[in-house]
């Protein structure tokens, strides 16, 4: 039976494409029941419709908590019978409400080698810190910004200087791990 998920993302969301296009393929033995976005103009609504899949976008102000938009979240989920929330470029921490509802059932995408450069523009900073190798880093998802247990990484080479060809690598390198480690959880 394909494993139910929904991809949270608040951006352009290739690795969500990535993702479906796996799933199509054959390749991943899942179903996205819902896209949920915190930024209802992200291109990533563009990309779920063009599939037909459905999309959750909330704004974050405009409820009174994190528990408040949180517990919307888990109750749509239930609905459709979610076993594991992908993180694909959710720029957002997850809190309390998500974390008990789905425990070690959340995971999450990092352009870097973790623990090095967690948060935002994760790419900048190791290009501002002079590294020659970063990478691509899929975790379990606890309380904390970027952290909770590994499951798997890989390296990519620094072009020095050269920001976008160092992003063009680590996004491939992005839609090829995410779907593969994805697979091997879902087996499990
Ligand atoms: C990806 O590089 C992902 O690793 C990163 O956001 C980007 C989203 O790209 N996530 C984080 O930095 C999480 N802290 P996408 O919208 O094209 O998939």
């Amino acid at each position: 039976m394909a494993t139910k998920i929904a991809v949270f993302a608040s951006g352009r969301g290739s690795n969500f494409q990535a993702i479906q296009e796996a799933i199509e393929r054959g390749e991943l033995d899942a179903k996205v029941e819902l896209v949920v976005t915190d930024k209802p103009s992200s291109y990533v609504v563009t990309r779920a419709d063009n599939f037909g899949i459905p999309v959750h976008a909330f704004t974050a102000k405009s409820y009174e908590s994190k528990e408040a938009y949180e517990a919307e979240i888990v109750s749509l989920l239930r609905d459709k019978q979610v076993e594991w929330i992908v993180l694909a470029g959710y720029m957002r921490l997850v809190g309390k409400t998500l974390l008990s509802a789905f425990s070690n059932r959340i995971v999450n995408i990092h352009p870097s080698l973790l623990p090095s450069f967690p948060g935002k523009d994760a790419i900048g900073q190791a290009m501002d810190h002079g590294v020659k190798v970063t990478g691509v880093t899929v975790h379990l998802v606890d309380e904390g910004m970027d952290t909770g247990p590994i499951l798997s990484q890989a390296a990519i080479e620094v072009v020095d200087g050269n920001r976008e060809e160092t992003e063009n690598r680590i996004h491939a390198m992005e839609h090829v791990l995410y779907t593969k480690t994805l697979k091997q959880l879902f087996e499990k």
